[in-house]
């Protein structure tokens, strides 16, 4: 076994280098072992024993030369930044078969091409979120240079890799750009790259005081994010630079940093689905404590605060936290599991197929939707890639009791009589255990809240039924439990 210790884990030069030689040297995937020095150092010289050795001395020095294609070069670029800690095998993975395949990139339904393509898109995206969303403080004026500081916390490595757009931009200020993986700092000359920071060194006043919250902006510019703004943000890229190029950079950098409604911000901005007011709420919430400290006073604040939840990792790829909806009082609420594909995009639950599903049985069953409140066990959409799907991953233990957080606040706020939890994912959020639903359907269960807990199919499975005639009593089955509910309510 070949192991592979990287300077970093966006050490792309070094991956490169190395995999040449390995290549050459006829090592193949299974082979090889990539880590980075300082992260699973550990793990990789345990798994290393047994007559493994380091890399030898050859391979570092390289091998025969060959070539790749420019797209793969250009993957690599890209794939290396993602968080994946599959990235560098895949990617080694792929050289080896170019070199018996090099048709491959062109093979769309290729799993490891398919999974490539998905983590540069995933990158892609970060980076277009970096540029839209980092805004600058002042942190220093008067005597000294004026100064700027924005902390942001990419959702991959991109920090690196948008360093010029921001230099383009901001050129004439002074300015540092601290993230978990990297700092940028530019004093209008040079670009300094320094590792990455905790959030606790960022200058006091970027914690505090009234326009200076970090939290705040994380939570305002996370509820306005949406694939049509994004959309309109790559779109738009090149007009405000065009526009911004016959501007005199004083007069459009001052108006940028000072003001969140500037005609420039508003280019690349559509109008928040949550209140101003409802953000300066939890803005001010969020100052006064730790995030997990603060309850939510009631649902719109949920929703806000669900924007910028980071108790576990499904908000990385997800457009959107997904808070559920309906009256602030409904005796009735219903859970499911998760976004799907449609509700993340959407920011609504149970919009899409399985929505539609859950609409004609509630209807049958006698139950008006707009009197329930319609939520999730869990808000961020958790998918993999399957081509240019998106396609639906159960969520696990860790992000269902992660998650539970904002369920017991929409349980609190809401006081249903009655919860119905759709499906085991939501059986163990709402009993905080596993039942099993044919045994405990058309029972009320006592909660410790005093409301009291039904259990039924979720809409999902029933579309999944091969068979009809199963199908069709599962459904008659999930109608009478909704049925069951609403006469408990009654
Ligand atoms: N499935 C769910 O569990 N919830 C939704 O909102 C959509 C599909």
């Amino acid at each position: 076994m070949q192991v592979i210790r990287l300077a970093s884990e966006t050490d792309l030069t070094g991956w490169r280098a190395a995999a040449r030689s390995l290549r050459s040297l006829g090592v193949a995937p299974e082979e090889a072992l990539w880590t980075v020095d300082g992260a699973g150092g550990d793990l990789f010289a345990a798994t290393a024993t047994g007559g493994e050795a380091p890399m030898p001395p050859q391979a570092q020095q390289g091998g025969a030369p060959f070539t790749v294609p420019r797209e793969f070069v250009e993957l690599a670029d890209l794939v290396v930044l993602h968080r994946s800690d599959e990235r560098f095998a895949l990617l080694y993975r792929m050289l080896w078969r170019l070199a018996r395949e090099p048709q491959l990139l062109h093979i769309h339904s290729d799993p490891d091409v398919q999974k490539a393509r998905h983590l540069a898109a995933d990158v892609s995206r970060a980076a277009h979120k970096m540029k839209a969303f980092v805004r600058f403080r002042q942190v220093a004026e008067g005597d000294q240079t004026e100064r700027y500081v924005a902390w942001f916390e990419p959702a991959h490595r991109v920090t690196e890799m948008v360093a010029p757009f921001f230099v383009a931009r901001f050129a004439t200020m002074d300015f540092s750009i601290l993230t978990p993986d990297a700092c940028l700092h530019w004093d209008t000359k040079a670009l300094v790259v320094l590792p990455g920071a905790d959030p606790a060194d960022a200058p006091t006043n970027l914690q505090g005081g009234e326009d200076a919250l970090e939290d705040y902006w994380r939570a305002y510019y996370a509820s306005i994010f949406n694939p049509a703004r994004l959309k309109t943000a790559s779109m738009q890229q090149h007009m405000p630079k065009r526009y911004w190029r016959n501007l005199p950079e004083a007069r459009l950098i001052p108006d940028l940093i000072a003001r969140a409604e500037t005609r420039t911000a508003a280019m690349v901005r559509q109008p928040s689905s949550i209140p101003d007011r409802v953000i300066r709420q939890v803005t001010r919430k969020l100052r006064d404590g730790t995030f997990d400290d603060q309850q939510p006073a009631n649902l719109e604040e949920v929703a806000a605060m669900i924007q910028a939840c980071r108790r576990c990792d499904l908000w990385r790829d997800a457009t959107q936290g997904v808070a559920g909806e309906g009256p602030s009082r409904a005796k009735l609420m219903l859970v499911g599991e998760q976004p799907g594909d449609q509700e993340d995009l959407a920011g609504k639950p149970f919009v899409g197929p399985a929505g539609q599903m859950l609409d004609r049985a509630l209807a049958e069953a006698g139950v008006p939707r707009d009197q329930t409140y319609v939520t999730n066990a869990v808000k961020h959409f958790k998918h993999e890639p399957r081509g240019k799907r998106r396609l639906h991953k159960t969520p696990n233990t860790g992000e269902v009791t992660a998650c539970r957080w904002w369920l017991d606040h929409e349980r609190r706020l809401v006081k249903p009589r009655v919860v119905v939890a759709l499906g085991a994912t939501a059986v163990t959020s709402v009993f905080g255990k596993a039942l099993p639903i044919a045994g405990a359907r058309q029972t009320a269960h006592q909660l410790p809240d005093q409301s009291q807990g039904v259990v039924t199919y979720h809409p999902s499975y029933l579309l999944r039924v091969p068979d009809a005639e199963a199908k069709a009593k599962a459904y008659a089955m999930f109608v009478e439990d909704l049925r069951f509910a609403w006469r408990l309510v009654a």
